[in-house]
């Protein structure tokens, strides 16, 4: 009886032992199991990165002439001492701001002083564009102890480019330019498609015509009714009774169908974003190779409109029908991971200036999309020879 109890024991504890040990090694082998998974997934920081691209809209700002409807309360006066289409200071403080968290983000990678090489700055032929391209730049490169010129000035002057408005082929939307956009645009905004949705939204239209006292018959009619109430929402103006019905929701989402319509299909995006994409791929291409000129460039600034985040998203496929923030932001970021021995593209999107970036991944690839990978799922929205293909009789291409 005894010895029975003693073996029976002795087996316990031997058994108790084992699976203790199995337990153990288990935990070791899950531990480096994980260390492992760990150390294999590629990582990205500032001393991967190697060349950043920075597509921004313009902070807030005060409505467009253009864009504004004969019954607005809100006459000039209100917008003064701006006027029309100019930033507001809510508008200045937020392109600053974006500034900022760029400096926050990439500020290892920039390190504090500023050298004119490393950075390159496009803006569209705007005032609101330029400042906020200004304001970008003073938020990212405060002075340097010695780069301070003014002990009362946090700033220090730093160039950007613009081309005129007429010249602009770069940064500015191609429906005045490239013939085969416009063709096609034109085409998909008089399909039975959009032809069926406006026709869907006609009652819609009428109530915002009859109280707004300007004809609205087309997607583009509501897109700048969208821009003069958000630009006086955002400056705390208070808007007109009727627009509780339609406004945001409605006026937005009709406003947003314009902004996809002119991405509808492979042609818009190539003729439209696929500009900038192309841009932004020689250029990490010509960084990998080392032929990037100048050799130092770290980052591409370009300052633009919600149609230019839009355009460079919708390229890249990534954009989903929506209208985006003022100081929203795209930031196209080449990595080197040496997990991988290979470059890898990074896209994240600044939706709202306050808050932090948001990483984006093409369908079909990972957040850190192997350069080649993204190379070949981009290619549809990428033009080979954008003058042939937009069939401009003059050269786009200079
Ligand atoms: C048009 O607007 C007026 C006021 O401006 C209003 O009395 C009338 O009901 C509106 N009609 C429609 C169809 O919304
Ligand atoms: C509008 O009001 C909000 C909330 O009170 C405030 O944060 C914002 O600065 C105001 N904007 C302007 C342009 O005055
Ligand atoms: C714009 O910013 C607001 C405020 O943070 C946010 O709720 C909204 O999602 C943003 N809009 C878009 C289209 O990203
Ligand atoms: C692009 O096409 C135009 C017109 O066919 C041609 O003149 C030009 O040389 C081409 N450019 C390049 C870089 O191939």
């Amino acid at each position: 009886m005894f010895y029975c109890f003693f073996v029976l024991l002795v087996v316990g504890l031997l058994v108790l032992f084992v699976s203790c040990i199995f337990n153990m090694k288990f935990f070791v082998c899950f531990g480096l199991f994980c260390a492992g998974l760990i150390s294999s997934q590629p990582v990205s920081d500032s001393n991967s990165l190697r060349l950043i691209s920075v597509f921004l809209r313009h902070g807030a700002r005060t409505p467009e002439l253009r864009d504004v409807y004969p019954n607005d309360p809100h006459k000039l006066e209100t917008f003064q001492p701006m006027g029309w289409g100019q930033l507001t200071n809510h508008g200045k403080s937020m392109a600053f701001t974006l500034g900022k968290s760029l400096r926050n983000r990439y500020n290892k990678f920039l390190g504090d002083i500023y050298l004119p090489e490393a950075v390159f700055t496009q803006s569209t032929d705007y005032d609101r564009t330029k400042m906020s391209a200004l304001l970008a730049l003073a938020g990212l490169f405060p002075p340097a102890k010695a780069q301070k010129w003014n002990e009362q000035l946090e700033w220090q002057p730093i160039p950007f480019d613009y081309e005129k408005d007429h010249r602009d082929f770069v940064l500015k939307r191609p429906n005045t330019y490239c013939p085969t956009y416009m063709k096609e645009l034109e085409e998909v905004l008089q399909s039975d498609d959009v032809l069926a949705y406006i026709k869907s939204k006609r009652e819609t239209f009428h109530y915002i015509a009859n109280h707004t006292g300007k004809p609205i018959n087309k997607l583009s009619d509501i897109f700048q009714i969208y821009q003069t109430l958000t630009a006086e929402k955002t400056l705390n103006l208070t808007l007109p009774e009727w627009t509780k019905k339609v406004y945001p929701e409605e006026i937005t989402k009709i406003a947003a169908k314009q902004c996809e319509m002119e991405n509808a299909n492979d042609v818009l995006k190539k003729l439209n974003g696929g500009r900038m994409l192309r841009k932004v791929i020689d250029n990490m291409v010509a960084k990998t190779e080392g032929t990037l000129h100048p050799h130092e460039r770290k980052i591409f600034i370009y300052s633009g409109h919600e149609n230019n985040v839009i355009n460079i998203l919708a390229a890249m496929g990534l954009y989903e029908t929506h209208f985006p923030n003022y100081s929203s932001a795209v930031l196209v970021e080449l990595h080197y991971l040496r997990s991988r021995q290979d470059y890898a593209v990074k896209v994240s999107y600044i939706r709202d200036v306050y808050k932090t970036p948001e990483d984006l991944n093409l369908a079909k690839c990972d957040v850190l999309c192997p350069l080649n990978t993204f190379i070949s799922l981009t290619e549809k929205h990428v033009p080979k020879n954008y003058t042939e293909e937009c069939d401009s009789p003059i050269n786009l291409d200079q």
